[in-house]
């Protein structure tokens, strides 16, 4: 992608202390990642798919994850970190990996809705848990906000003035749906170290400290990820470039 030149910098527009906080916050999201794998795969013993529903489910916590945090954390940060990439090109990234948030959702939900299923010898009830709302309405907000993205920022795109007041409101919104994400992996995590842990948890057994230690990442890199994004001295100016050089692409 083609580069431009550095934004000017003013008092109230620093990136004082930028780099080593978003440094910090990826360790954190990497490291996210990483002990939620070892969990899934070393004491969740791996993953399979229908032919074995209980080890389909580890599908679930791994790529909602990996999708609805970590990508969606740098999704949301890309206008900020790449700031020499012309905004048309970062716009479609910014949806591209929202899109593919949906796909790696998909699959998760389809990987727990199985669990539920085909599970023997009796199928277990879907959608009864506080966890379950509160992760579909996540879903859909996030859904949703995507589609209303694209319509007002892609195609066809919405004229100046509606497109500036409807933005607050995407920036509302997105914020909202990740931290929703947060707190379903919070919930979600809670219940399965109950599940499958039962009086064990209790007892400080290495899977619970584990499952504890994931849910403080969580809360670390979320919270970074929020105080990163909403950051007003962090935030990409306009540029002269993707206004006047892109007819038809706005901000
Ligand atoms: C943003 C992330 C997440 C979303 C949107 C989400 C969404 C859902 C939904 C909609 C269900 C209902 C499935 C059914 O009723 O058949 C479900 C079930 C479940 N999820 Fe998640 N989930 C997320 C993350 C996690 C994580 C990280 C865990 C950790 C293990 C987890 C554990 C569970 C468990 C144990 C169930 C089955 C019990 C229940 O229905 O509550 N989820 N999830």
């Amino acid at each position: 992608m083609e580069q431009i030149r550095e934004e000017p910098k003013t008092e109230s527009h620093s990136l004082k202390g930028f780099v080593p906080l978003l440094g910090f916050t990826e360790g954190c999201g990497a490291l996210l990642v990483i002990l939620v794998t070892v969990w899934t795969y070393s004491y969740r013993d791996g993953f399979s798919w229908k032919s074995n529903p209980q080890l389909e489910f580890n599908w679930h916590p791994l790529l909602m994850i990996v999708g609805l945090v970590f990508l969606y954390a740098n999704a949301m940060l890309i206008y900020r970190t790449q700031r020499n990439v012309r905004k048309r090109g970062l716009k479609l990234i910014h949806a591209g990996i929202m899109l593919f948030i949906v796909l790696l959702t998909v699959i998760a939900l389809v990987a727990v809705f199985d669990s539920h299923n085909l599970a023997s010898p009796a199928p277990i009830p879907n959608m009864y848990s506080l966890h379950s709302w509160v992760g579909l309405t996540t879903v859909i907000l996030f859904c949703c906000q995507w589609v209303a993205g694209c319509v007002s920022f892609l195609f066809p795109g919405l004229q100046s003035p509606l497109r500036a007041s409807y933005m607050p409101m995407h920036v509302y919104f997105g914020v909202a749906a990740f931290v929703g994400a947060i707190a379903s992996c919070l919930l979600g995590l809670n219940e399965k170290a109950f599940f499958v842990l039962q009086d064990k948890y209790a007892a400080f057994v290495s899977e619970g400290m584990l499952i504890n230690f994931i849910g403080l990442l969580l809360i670390l890199f979320g919270g970074l990820s929020v105080y990163l994004v909403t950051q007003e001295r962090y935030r990409r100016l306009p540029r002269p470039e993707d206004e006047v050089l892109l007819p038809g692409w706005h901000g």
